[in-house]
């Protein structure tokens, strides 16, 4: 079974997805396109966002600016070179965010302040910079990548991940209550286990497998999945939402012990 793709129930929208060169984010840029957005993608990696931007269909619907978001010159850049190629932004989608893994005995303050600076940083720096456009505009909905890791879940050399993406969601709590007025809703989602090519380049086949092996629906999350629920929080369905998050992890979150596959007796 398969999403309704094409539906364009995002039509006349303008759509900003940082982090979107690849992975999660350009799921999540190749759903709003299929919707009818118009989307801006920003990422650190030009080559490939430029072929991204290309492939979901080039300059009339998706268009590519190299920023870097943990830096408050990057999310205003990004912001501006939306509403210059596209004359707004609607949707805000705040996905990028980098993942070393790292024992809290060994990660310097450097590696801290960088995973916190993309990750958390990062989120506020967006909604800083998009907040005043989509207040002229008179509404719009800001979707932030959290994790299952940090809100609910963790896991040796996660310290400073965790943390980030605990913060996620806290930050999007205060934004809903200040941006309600504005007719601005905020919210997240929670992915478990996607596979994309971050996962492939920085866990082990191993690790892979293991995570497979814990997902009662038997299957690593796909860049689709997650896309789904971030594009029902920009959709119409979901405008009376705001201020949460939706976990899209297989249900990994579920059993209370490593014999879920078990039958009783
Ligand atoms: N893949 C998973 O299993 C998983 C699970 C939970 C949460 N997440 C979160 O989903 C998001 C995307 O993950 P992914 O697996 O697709 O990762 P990925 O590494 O495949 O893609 C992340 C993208 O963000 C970009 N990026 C990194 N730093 C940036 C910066 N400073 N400014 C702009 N762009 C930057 C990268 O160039 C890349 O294109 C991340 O926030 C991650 O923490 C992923």
């Amino acid at each position: 079974m398969t999403a309704t793709l094409g539906a364009r129930r995002l039509e006349d929208r303008i759509a900003l997805v940082i982090g979107a060169a690849r992975g999660i984010g350009k799921g999540i840029a190749a759903r709003f396109v299929a919707e009818g957005a118009r989307v801006m993608i920003a990422d650190t990696e030009a080559a490939i966002g430029e072929a991204t931007a290309a492939e979901l269909g080039g300059a009339e619907v998706a268009r590519f600016i190299a920023a870097d978001i943990s830096r408050k010159e990057g999310a205003e850049l990004a912001v501006a070179a939306t509403v210059d190629a596209f004359g707004g932004l609607d949707i805000l989608v705040q996905n990028a965010g980098i993942y070393p893994w790292t024992l809290i005995e060994n990660i310097e303050a450097e590696e801290w302040d960088a995973v916190l600076g993309v990750n958390l940083r990062g989120t506020f720096l967006a909604a800083r910079a998009a907040l005043p456009v989509m207040r002229a505009r008179g509404g719009g909905r800001m979707i932030f990548t959290s994790s299952i890791t940090g809100p609910h879940v963790s896991s040796p050399g996660h310290g400073h991940y965790a943390a980030s993406k605990a913060g996620i969601n806290g930050f999007i709590k205060s934004a809903a209550i200040e941006f309600a007025g504005y007719n601005i809703t905020v919210n997240g989602v929670e992915p478990g286990n996607i596979l994309t090519e971050g996962v492939k380049l920085h866990r082990s086949p191993a690790f892979i497998k293991q995570m497979e092996d814990a997902v009662p629906l038997g299957r690593l999350g796909t860049p689709a999945d997650v896309a789904g629920a971030v594009f029902y929080f920009a959709s119409d369905d979901g405008a009376y939402i705001t201020g949460t998050s939706i976990v899209v992890d297989g249900g990994q979150l579920l059993p209370e012990g490593a014999d879920f596959k078990m039958t009783p007796g």
